[in-house]
């Protein structure tokens, strides 16, 4: 049985934050490798905490550290309150890093990142995105009550053509 996770806000302003974010970050190369051919540039913790949809603040972003019981950081999330729409949270990564993998700590720290969103009383719905390459996870949304919309974008990114597939969890 795996231990809880712990998940905090992490800062762009931490030196550590963000230097373990980057560790994170490429401690799951085959993700990367799936959506984009490619590893993750040096900067990538720095741009995660840059990314921002179209209209949003960053008052409404937050990029969530996992922590396992021993206080090291194995996962990460970057999540959007009130996007595309007010009710709706947008997940828009959720990573746990390849040797913390398959051993409980994703749907442990999906069910955490749901309390979280059930603390912001005017969300109803939970939005992620899956791409085409990387649809072996699928089956880790569905069992944690995610259904496909139907909705899909054309995603492209360094050569890798796909589709983006978006899945939504009711939450109220
Ligand atoms: C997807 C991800 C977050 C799942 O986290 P994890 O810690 O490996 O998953 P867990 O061990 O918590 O698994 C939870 C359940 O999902 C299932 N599951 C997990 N990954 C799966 C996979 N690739 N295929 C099928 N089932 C899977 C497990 O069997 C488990 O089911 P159970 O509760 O009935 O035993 C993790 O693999 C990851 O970070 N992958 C790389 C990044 C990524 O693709 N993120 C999602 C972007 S949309």
């Amino acid at each position: 049985m795996t231990a809880a996770v712990k998940i905090r806000i992490l800062k762009q302003a931490s030196y550590e934050d963000l230097t373990t974010l980057q560790k994170v970050i490429e401690a799951a190369p085959s993700y990367w490798m799936r959506i984009s051919a490619r590893l993750p540039g040096r900067n990538a913790a720095e741009e995660t905490f840059k990314a921002l949809p179209d209209g949003k603040s960053y008052v409404d972003k937050f990029v969530l550290g996992v922590f396992d019981s021993e206080g090291a950081m194995i996962g990460c999330a970057d999540l959007i309150r009130g996007f595309p729409n007010e009710e709706t949270a947008m997940l828009g990564l959720l990573l746990i890093s390849e040797p913390a993998q398959k051993k409980g700590y994703g749907k442990l720290t999906y069910e955490g990142i749901e309390r979280l969103i059930l603390s912001w009383k005017e969300i109803r719905k939970i939005r992620i995105g899956v791409i085409g390459t990387n649809e072996v996870v699928l089956p880790f949304w569905k069992s944690l009550g995610f259904l496909e919309t139907g909705l899909r974008r054309p995603y492209e990114e360094n050569g890798v053509i796909s589709e983006n597939i978006i899945l939504e969890k009711a939450v109220s």
